[in-house]
């Protein structure tokens, strides 16, 4: 059983990155990422005012770094901890230990749209319905426990109503239809994994707007949470994601 059993098979952020990256639907929408090495996070910072650093097989939010190099300053937050250093090598010193450890991944940093002042993210939840098609079943907001830079429940998110959280950048119509879109974007992004875990019945895509609204895909989850959709007041949502898991 076990060795066959695909269920337990699982990649990284990175191989997934690399494979949705070779699909010219979802391209566009992947935020650029690489082995976190001291070559790559220079090059990346040349590019990028920010970038994210992430264990390439974390989930939670747990371990994500945000790295800002302002003037000749590198500046290092995670949690609420915040460390500045003058190079990159003594940055990198400090932590190429850890990095290698746990495969740390370099992400372009995405300036994420916020709701009262905390960043947020979106989650779209994509489920397997009785003729095993992928079906979007959800979508959640997800607003950042103040001070964070990650929106995770897990780390002390607040899982609200998308339709709340975009409220102050999108009314009426406009709202609607984006919503739509992040929904198709998120279902197309799980339609290309499940090339590679063709057994999963659920995917969570989790989705950055910047400050131009301009969607990212910063991962694909192959066991999104459940539970999120219970914390929404109205628990349609949640009773649909709750159908759909136990179908089959
Ligand atoms: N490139 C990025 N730009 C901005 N925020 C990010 C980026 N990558 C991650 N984050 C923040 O960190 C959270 C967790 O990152 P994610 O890649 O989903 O890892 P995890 O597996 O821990 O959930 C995201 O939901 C988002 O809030
Ligand atoms: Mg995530």
């Amino acid at each position: 059983m076990g060795f066959f059993n695909k269920e337990k098979f699982k990649f990284g952020k990175l191989h997934k990155y690399n494979f949705m990256n070779k699909s010219n639907s979802i391209r566009s929408y992947l935020p650029d990422t690489r082995l976190a090495t001291k070559a790559n996070i220079s090059s990346m910072l040349r590019s990028y005012r920010t970038i994210f650093l992430k264990p390439d097989e974390g989930a939670g939010g747990q371990g994500i770094y945000k790295l800002t190099k302002i003037g000749n300053k590198y500046i290092l937050i995670s949690g609420t901890v915040r460390k500045q250093y003058n190079s990159l090598d003594a940055l990198y010193n400090l932590h190429h230990r850890w990095f290698v450890k746990y495969k740390y991944v370099a992400q372009k940093g995405i300036e994420l749209l916020k709701y009262n002042k905390r960043p947020f993210d979106i989650r779209v939840m994509v489920q397997k319905n009785k003729s095993r098609q992928l079906e979007v079943t959800g979508i959640i907001g997800r607003l950042a426990k103040q001070g964070r830079i990650v929106t995770n429940y897990h780390s002390g998110g607040t899982p609200l109503p998308v339709e709340t959280l975009l409220s102050p950048h999108l009314k009426g119509t406009r709202r609607t239809e984006y919503i739509h879109k992040m929904e198709q974007i998120g279902k197309q992004a799980c339609i290309v994994l499940e090339r590679i875990y063709r057994s999963r019945k659920a995917f969570g895509a989790d989705i950055a707007i910047d400050s131009k609204m301009r969607p990212w895909i910063l991962e694909v989850n192959t066991k999104p949470d459940t539970k999120i959709f219970r914390a929404l007041k109205d628990k349609t949502m949640y009773k649909r994601v709750m159908r759909y898991k136990n179908l089959y």
